[in-house]
């Protein structure tokens, strides 16, 4: 049994790692400042601290007895990372560093730091499917912090010896993620507005396509992570290597739920990729695993635990 510490654990992706942590037997310890957090997302016993990754006593206390941490406090919205530029990157690159100099300060040694990147790093890159290896142009503040953050990973390594282990997911999507902000991920406003019977809009044509990853698949990436973490900073994908178009995502989402909804057309999303598939390759030679559930499979998942989505 270990103690880990999860930042930004009542979030979407936070909670479910929480969750399959205390399952496993571990104790948890949760960094959370509550913004886009709820703490009824998690119902097990958490040592909860209520506060910033930015506060950087609050964070070297939080590490002082643990044996490994999941970093995903972040200002997810990619949206918001442009218009509050300065306040979004002090969250996503100013939290990490935070986290990365209190685990490499702490007196008992460094222990593995596992952190969300993310997919975004790769901005328009057109020669898919994206890999690793391949060059990141991001096109956004987030973007561009996430990428920092993967800089900073091997100044932790190189220079402090902390190990760490980054993960670039791409769509993720699953039961508690919200549905309310219209930057939310499009599997849970379609799967809201189905359920409710509301039109669906499609941003242009609908032949875009994303790699969408199911929640629990995720989960297994980072517990996985924690044990492949080294000072030589890896970083590896959360994907499935395939890809589906929006328009047939609605016409499933539709079908699954035998929603009297209809699917409209909008104006294409201005700066929308038209194209997103991850290489699952390296994730595989260093973790040993790849996302798995089939789009339908984890949307009828998501489906049934419509109570969930909290
Ligand atoms: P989320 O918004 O649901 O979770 C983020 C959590 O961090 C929330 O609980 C929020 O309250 C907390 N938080 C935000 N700022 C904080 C701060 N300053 N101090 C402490 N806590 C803070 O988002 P999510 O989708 O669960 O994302 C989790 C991580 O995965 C993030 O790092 C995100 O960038 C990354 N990611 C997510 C996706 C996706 O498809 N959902 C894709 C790529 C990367
Ligand atoms: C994700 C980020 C986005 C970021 C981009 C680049 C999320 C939720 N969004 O966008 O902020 O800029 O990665 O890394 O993580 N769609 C519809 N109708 C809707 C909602 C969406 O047709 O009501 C379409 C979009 O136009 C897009 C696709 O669905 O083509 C996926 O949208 P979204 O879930 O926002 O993800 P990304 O576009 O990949």
């Amino acid at each position: 049994m270990s103690l880990y510490l999860v930042t930004g654990g009542l979030g979407f992706i936070g909670s479910h790692l929480v969750d399959s942590l205390l399952a496993a037997g571990h104790r948890v310890r949760v960094v959370d400042d509550l913004s886009t957090g709820r703490r009824d997302r998690v119902a097990g016993p958490i040592d909860l601290l209520i506060g910033s990754v930015t506060d950087a006593p609050l964070i070297n206390a939080a590490v002082a007895d643990i044996d490994g941490c999941f970093h995903l406090a972040a200002v997810a919205s990619v949206a918001r990372s442009n218009e509050e530029w300065r306040e979004t990157s002090a969250v996503n690159l100013g939290g990490t560093v935070t986290v990365f100099e209190a685990v490499a300060r702490r007196q008992g040694g460094p222990v593995p730091v596992v952190y969300m990147s993310s997919a975004a790093v790769y901005g328009d890159i057109e020669a898919l499917p994206l890999s690793e290896s391949g060059p990141t142009r991001p096109l956004t503040a987030y973007g561009a912090d996430k990428l920092a953050c993967e800089l900073h990973a091997h100044v932790a390594g190189t220079v402090h010896r902390v190990p760490t282990f980054g993960l670039r997911p791409f769509n993720v999507y699953g039961p508690r993620q919200d549905p309310q902000s219209p930057y939310s991920g499009v599997i849970s406003i379609f799967a809201d507005r189905a359920r409710r019977g509301l039109d669906i809009a499609i941003h242009g044509d609908g032949h875009q396509n994303r790699d969408f990853v199911y929640v629990a698949d995720a989960i297994r990436f980072l517990s996985s992570a924690m044990q492949a973490a080294g000072v030589s900073a890896p970083v590896a994908n959360i994907c499935t290597g395939r890809t589906s178009r929006i328009r047939e995502l609605a016409e499933i989402i539709l079908r699954l739920t035998g929603s009297p909804s209809t699917i409209h057309h909008t104006s294409p999303r201005t700066g929308d990729i038209p194209r997103s598939q991850g290489s699952p390759a390296l994730a595989l030679q260093l973790l040993g695993i790849r996302a798995e559930t089939a789009l339908e499979d984890g949307l009828l998942r998501l489906l049934q635990d419509a109570g969930e989505n909290i």
